[in-house]
């Protein structure tokens, strides 16, 4: 493993004064790096997604994590939430340490190509420097949550056991090791890297799923929204390749479970949780949802959830019958719906008409807004978390109580 020099004064002054240039070249220059570091090792297509790379999303992404650590390369701190998400994200597709050399030396020269004489020897150094001393960080990290399960490094073989729909565009695969070997247990609300031959590309292609129920060692289940594509032409590759082409008894392979989304059920289950999706975000609250349930538990769970309407809302009778059963109250669920259909019936199917709006909600019994110790998890498009965010924020919840998931590369 690559051990750096830690960066030196003056290579950080010259990081830092050289960061808003980067900022302003910053997708030309990751686009570039991309495209070259594509060509020189044609094998990385198979781990990069190619829609985030047309689309931009990745480029984008890279860039404003370059940007954000030249602008905090003397204050790392403030990038250690980032840092532990990139990092299971590469741990998720199986990164390995050699691969940072070779992201370097294309992430450099790409620098270097379009700052042309601007980038000096010297800023040129500063850089590489720098570049050295995050990928130590993510190397270093990355190792030790390889370590975490190595009976299980890289891709294992899973099949597709059962395929069940849960709403009109959301399906589940349940997902069973080919090797008959039980599972690892993950912790509710981590997800898991899949691949899948795509034969018009010639190679494979990883998605993210998160987990849509709570740990078992004899499979995984994950739910796919069917993307039909933001715009109608660009339906997503993958999810609608789940959708028709995979059946009960094929193959798919996954990396272990990661992810820094999640309830640690160690952390204690007297803390109240507010579980607040939208459309398929719901996928790793299940998981939590079920695992709490599972554990026999009397944690306070709120389950708030909005969708555009009652067809494409996936697992209404699992969430009406836990609360059912239920007989302490400990679980209350808050449906809102964008458009409810004529059959719809309020109190019953949906509460709310409208996108989740939390100053609906009662900020006692389904928001805990009187307990300092209630934890706040979101996922759904990233506007949305945001809004959720700030709307917690205002009434008094403090920010490392918010905890959220974003099902894409967060630039959207
Ligand atoms: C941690 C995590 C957990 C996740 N969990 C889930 C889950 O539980 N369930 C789930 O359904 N999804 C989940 N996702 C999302 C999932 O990984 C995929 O992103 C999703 O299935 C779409 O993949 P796709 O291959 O179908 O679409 P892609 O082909 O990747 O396309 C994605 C979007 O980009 C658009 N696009 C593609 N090409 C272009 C272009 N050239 N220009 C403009 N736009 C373009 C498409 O229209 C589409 O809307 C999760 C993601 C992450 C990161
Ligand atoms: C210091 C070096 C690196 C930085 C700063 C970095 C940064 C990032 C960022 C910001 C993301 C997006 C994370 C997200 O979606 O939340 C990402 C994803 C990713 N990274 Fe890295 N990365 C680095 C090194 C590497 C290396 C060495 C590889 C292996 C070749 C790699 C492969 C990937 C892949 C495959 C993805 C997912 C991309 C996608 O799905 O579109 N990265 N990285």
């Amino acid at each position: 493993m690559a051990v750096a020099a830690p960066i030196s004064p003056e290579h950080i002054a010259i990081v830092k004064a050289t960061a808003p240039v980067l900022k302003e070249h910053g997708v030309t220059i990751t686009t570039l790096f991309y495209n070259n570091m594509i060509a020189a090792h044609p094998e990385l297509k198979n781990i990069f997604s190619m829609s985030n790379q047309t689309s931009g999303a990745q480029p984008r992404a890279l860039a404003a994590a370059v940007f954000a650590y030249a602008t905090y390369v003397d204050d790392l701190g403030q990038l250690s939430a980032a840092v532990e998400r990139i990092a299971h994200k590469h741990e998720s597709l199986n990164v390995q340490p050699e691969q940072y050399a070779i992201v370097g030396k294309h992430l450099i020269e790409a620098v270097a190509a379009v700052l042309g004489d601007a980038c000096t020897p010297e800023i040129g150094e500063a850089w590489t420097a720098a570049y050295t001393a995050l990928a130590d960080i993510f190397i270093n990290r990355e190792k030790q949550l390889y370590a975490a399960h190595e009976n299980w490094q890289g891709w294992r073989r899973f099949q597709v056991q059962q395929k069940v729909p849960e709403s009109s565009e959301i399906t589940s695969f349940y997902l069973a090791p080919e090797d008959g070997q039980p599972l690892p247990s993950f912790l509710p609300g981590q997800y898991i890297s899949l691949q899948v031959f795509v034969p018009q590309m010639g190679h494979m292609q990883p998605r993210q799923y998160s987990l849509s129920e709570a740990p078992r060692s004899d499979y995984y289940r994950i739910s796919v929204k069917k993307d039909k594509g933001k715009k109608p032409e660009v339906p997503g590759l993958i999810s609608n390749l789940l959708h028709e082409n995979y059946k009960e008894g094929d193959v798919l392979e996954l990396t272990a479970p990661a992810g820094e989304f999640f309830v640690d059920p160690k952390d204690g289950t007297d803390k109240p949780i507010a579980l607040i999706s939208a459309g398929v975000g719901l996928t790793p609250m299940i998981s939590i949802l079920n695992s709490s349930v599972n554990s026999g538990s009397a944690q306070r769970i709120s389950w708030i959830h909005g969708v555009h309407n009652t067809e494409v809302r996936a697992f209404s009778k699992h969430i009406h019958d836990t609360c059912a059963k239920d007989v302490n109250n400990n679980i209350n669920a808050t449906f809102f719906v964008t458009s409810p259909q004529q059959q719809d019936v309020q109190g019953v199917d949906y509460h709310f008409t409208g996108r989740i709006d939390l100053s609906k909600v009662d900020p006692k019994t389904t928001l805990f807004l009187d307990d300092p110790r209630a934890e706040y998890y979101t996922c759904g498009p990233y506007l949305f978390m945001r809004d959720v965010e700030k709307y917690l924020i205002s009434v008094g919840v403090d920010p490392k109580r918010i905890h959220l998931e974003v099902f894409g590369t967060g630039d959207e």
